[in-house]
């Protein structure tokens, strides 16, 4: 299987090389990964998008590459939507035709922020900036082209050891400047990159993989009563507080902890093969 990783050189993109490369021998001999910068591939032109894809040729395509510059993006529309939005168009286009599955990271931008409670899959989107905006239009443009072979994965505040990003500006700021002022009317779900990539990569992509393929290679009754039971946590719904109402399959997801929340996003990937592949799935949380 040829997978291409589109971002190299981003936070998540640096992440999925690291991992890959430290596993390579053990989990990885079945896979050709492909990874490209801006160098090899830029994104904000058409043309270039199907010039790379008439020459290389992959089965699946995750598309960690994106004008993540939220601010800029406000006066620089323009860009943020030819990377955000049309070029995922251009490369979901291009996947329908070549049956290629793509892997597209998004974000809780594409959500106005006033929900009190975590948002989940089926929220309505209202995104209030451009960022948001063009990656919302980036999302169904790849739905509406190639809705059973997208995988859209929402994430946000992405740290890492590289690039910038919420914690690194802190620790800078906090080591030259001693006293920081900060707003504190913002919230969000802090994803560190190196769990963001396991949980596209690892386990939960390898397993679901081979039991896909054992599952269609069945006939009858046994492919009719086979099941993947995928088990999970109940840390996946927060912190049960002695006040609360004891959690349920309907309790939205709040996981607190980078174990519990790699735990929600292999959930999220389980339905996913679900809702992509019919492939029959049971879940315990
Ligand atoms: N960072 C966050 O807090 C956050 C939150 C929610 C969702 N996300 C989403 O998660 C994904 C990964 O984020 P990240 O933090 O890893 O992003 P990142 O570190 O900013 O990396 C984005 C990558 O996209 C590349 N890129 C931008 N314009 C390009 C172009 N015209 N052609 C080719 N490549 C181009 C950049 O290349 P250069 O290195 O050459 O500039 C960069 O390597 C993105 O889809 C983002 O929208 C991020």
């Amino acid at each position: 299987m040829r997978i291409l990783v589109i971002g190299k050189d981003g936070q998540v993109g640096q992440k999925i090389q690291n991992l890959v490369n430290k596993t390579s021998d053990t989990n990885y001999s079945n896979y050709d990964f492909v990874f490209i910068g801006r160098d090899e591939l830029d994104l904000s032109k058409a043309r270039n998008i199907q010039a790379y894809f008439k020459k290389n040729k992959f089965d699946v395509a995750i598309n960690c590459a994106a004008y993540t510059k939220v601010e800029q993006a406000e006066v620089n529309e323009n860009d943020a939507n030819l990377i955000n939005h049309l070029a995922v168009k251009e490369i979901a286009t291009i996947a329908k035709k070549n049956n290629m599955k793509l892997i597209h990271i998004s974000t809780d931008f594409v959500f106005d922020g006033d929900k009190s409670q975590p948002y989940i899959e089926t929220d309505t989107t209202s995104p209030i900036n451009i960022y948001g905006k063009t990656k919302l239009a980036g999302e169904i443009a790849a739905i509406s082209i190639m809705r059973f072979n997208t995988v859209i994965l929402r994430t946000s505040w992405i740290y890492s050891e590289y690039g910038n990003n919420f914690v690194n500006t802190i620790i800078k700021n906090a080591m030259l400047k001693g006293k920081l002022n900060i707003i504190s009317d913002q919230f969000g779900t802090p994803t560190y990159a190196s769990d963001l990539a396991q949980t596209i990569i690892v386990g939960t992509f390898n397993l679901i993989e081979e039991a896909k393929s054992y599952w269609q290679s069945l006939q009858g009754e046994k492919k009719e009563t086979f099941r993947f039971l995928h088990v999970s946590t109940d840390e996946v719904y927060g912190d049960l507080k002695a006040s609360s109402d004891l959690f349920s399959e309907e309790t939205p997801y709040n996981p607190s902890s980078p174990y519990s929340a790699s735990k929600a996003s292999s959930d999220h990937l389980v339905r996913a093969w679900y809702r992509t592949y019919g492939f029959p799935i049971l879940i315990t949380n």
